[in-house]
């Protein structure tokens, strides 16, 4: 059965970016808003982000948007635009102080302000050492923005439609004119006609096998745009967080060295001293992350295994129970390791995606590098390329970079539908996505699609990982194109239409499989090392070629077709960047 809906508004994803969107589109122009969420908006992975918000308040020290802006393009590694930064780090200290009076409970100072920490990459007089930036509210900040945005959109009438998974972007007469959905609980398709479409609907870690991200980080916004012939930008730059529990990849907050833990080898070396003698174990994740797998490959891992100690041991019971709970909670549940007690065993888990859709600071998504955009097509969040994270991304960035770009889309999205009309629909628009479904429902005998996601996960961890090179990315290739083949025969075993999540997560391999091809023929194609991308066989950075944005596009024979646009460089010219 098909349903339609109408709406001025549609925001794609219940995360932080989303529901921002939402509230800026209910609450400044009272347009009718509806989010669509595979989840309850309140289960979004933004639940995930543990240590903080970066934003200069300066409540403990000095500190200044300028430097936070300096640390954020040296972060990226140069690759970041600085006038999207700029901005970010601008609007930075207002949202935050939003933020508080929306209701959320952050963590205080003695004498009442927002708390801060200091976190990897940032610091004072533009490099000197680190400084107090990220507002924090224990380690659960994301889980208390999605609680208070939540209240928020209710407050405002956003109306929205849980458990309902994006299948289409609808793009017509050169405009975007909504989506297409499928309902979780009945097997119905939604079309969803609207003047505006936002999607932010998060990342997709779940890519690589040893993540950070949920089960639902399927990267559903970006694979719906790419087979509507929207580019993705800087795909090659994916982040791996230094510290995710062994085996399992669940973040343990960078939170845990901002409050003073270290990083600790085989022989309880604080190796972090070798490589990044200033800011040590604060340096950016993508040194951090790389060292640790140095200490692992040079036989340093604990027991000579793939992980090192985070020990925590010397911050005593009282700061970590008030500081750092959920941290200590996941260790003890999932590992019987008591963090007050016991160093932490941790290896580098997939996090973040630099990558994505790419929009300029409004979140008007823009298809080519003279700035051409969609009318009516916004993304925002993980799901967006703005760029502000560049190569690397500096913790705290990403909840920051999901308010902020949140609030300013949604800003631009209210404007946009106060002029705009409907617009009218494409002819049949569940045609493509009813037949897939079908097609998949119809295989009577087939591979199972965790067998197929479970060998792309471990061949993009192997070969596009943490360090890459040519004829490893080229295996990568080869298998996610075997793969895409063999896609097409497997087997859906639930034939039902109710809660089909064998069916879902079928679909959700096809989404995986075309962005995991997306980044490795972006990571393929970049010949330099740079940020989070880093190439044994092309060690340096190399400005003159490489100091560019990649734009890839499927190509309609499936392939992958690679153009470039510009970065944008405002007060920071590019230099070596060490920690
Ligand atoms: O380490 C963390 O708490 C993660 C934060 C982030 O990715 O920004």
């Amino acid at each position: 059965m098909i349903h339609t809906h109408t709406y001025d508004a549609l925001v794609v994803g219940g995360g932080g970016a989303g529901m921002m969107a939402a509230i800026y589109l209910s609450r400044e122009s009272r347009l009718r808003t509806a989010v669509i969420s595979k989840l309850y908006p309140t289960r979004s992975h933004t639940g995930a982000a543990q240590g903080g918000i970066g934003a200069a308040l300066g409540n403990l020290e000095e500190d200044h948007p300028e430097w936070h802006a300096f640390d954020t393009v040296k972060g990226s590694d140069y690759l970041g635009d600085q006038d999207a930064i700029e901005t970010m780090c601008r609007e930075a200290v207002d949202v935050v102080i939003e933020l508080e009076h929306m209701g959320l409970p952050f963590s205080r100072t003695p004498d009442g302000k927002i708390a801060q920490r200091p976190f990897g990459g940032h610091t004072h007089h533009q490099g000197q050492g680190p400084v107090r930036r990220s507002c924090y509210a224990a380690d659960r900040t994301g889980h208390m923005i999605l609680q208070t945005l939540y209240q928020n959109c209710i407050k405002n009438g956003v109306e929205f439609f849980d458990e309902f998974q994006v299948v289409d972007v609808m793009l017509a007469e050169g405009r975007c004119v909504g989506v297409v959905a499928y309902e979780v609980a009945t097997g119905d398709l939604h079309v969803f006609h609207s003047k505006s479409v936002n999607l932010a609907t998060g990342g997709f870690g779940r890519i690589f096998s040893i993540t950070s991200n949920a089960h639902a980080n399927t990267g559903d916004g970006p694979a719906v745009a790419l087979r509507r012939g929207i580019p993705l930008e800087d795909m090659e730059f994916y982040q791996f967080h230094p510290t995710g529990i062994y085996k399992m990849g669940i973040l343990i907050t960078e939170g845990v060295r901002g409050e003073g833990g270290v990083l600790r080898n085989d022989y309880g070396e604080r190796f972090m001293e070798r490589y990044a003698p200033t800011m040590k174990d604060l340096a950016s994740r993508d040194v951090v992350a790389r060292a640790i797998y140095q200490e692992m490959r040079e036989g340093r891992g604990i027991n000579g295994k793939r992980y090192v100690y985070l020990d925590a041991t010397y911050l005593g019971a009282e700061v970590i129970e008030q500081k750092l709970p959920d941290i200590a909670d996941f260790c003890r549940t999932y590992l019987g390791v008591d963090p007050v007690h016991e160093p932490m065993p941790i290896q580098p888990t997939a996090h973040y995606a630099m990558g994505g859709i790419p929009t300029n600071v409004d979140g008007c998504v823009v298809i080519d590098d003279r700035g051409t955009v969609v009318p009516g097509l916004y993304a925002a969040g993980e799901t967006a390329c703005v760029s502000v994270h560049g190569g690397n991304r500096l913790g705290t960035n990403s909840l920051l970079d999901l308010v902020v770009f949140g609030r300013r889309s949604g800003l631009h999205m209210a404007e946009f539908c106060l002029e705009a009309d409907l617009g009218s629909l494409p002819e049949n628009p569940t045609r493509d996505v009813a037949a897939e479904l079908e097609r998949l429902l119809s295989v009577a005998a087939g591979e199972p699609p965790a067998r197929l996601r479970q060998e792309l996960q471990d061949t993009m961890m192997d070969f596009v990982g943490v360090f890459r090179e040519e004829e490893g990315m080229r295996q990568a290739m080869d298998k996610v194109r075997e793969l895409k083949r063999r896609y097409e025969a497997v087997v859906v075993m639930d034939k039902g239409r109710r809660f089909n999540t064998d069916l879902l997560e079928a679909w959700e391999l096809r989404n995986l499989l075309d962005l995991a091809e997306v980044t490795a023929a972006s990571a393929l194609n970049r010949k330099e090392s740079r940020g989070a991308h880093s190439r044994e066989d092309f060690p340096n950075r190399d400005d003159e070629n490489w100091l560019k944005h990649t734009l890839a596009v499927q190509d309609v024979d499936g392939g992958v077709r690679i153009d470039y646009k510009p970065v944008t460089i405002t007060q920071f010219e590019p230099k070596e960047r060490v920690y």
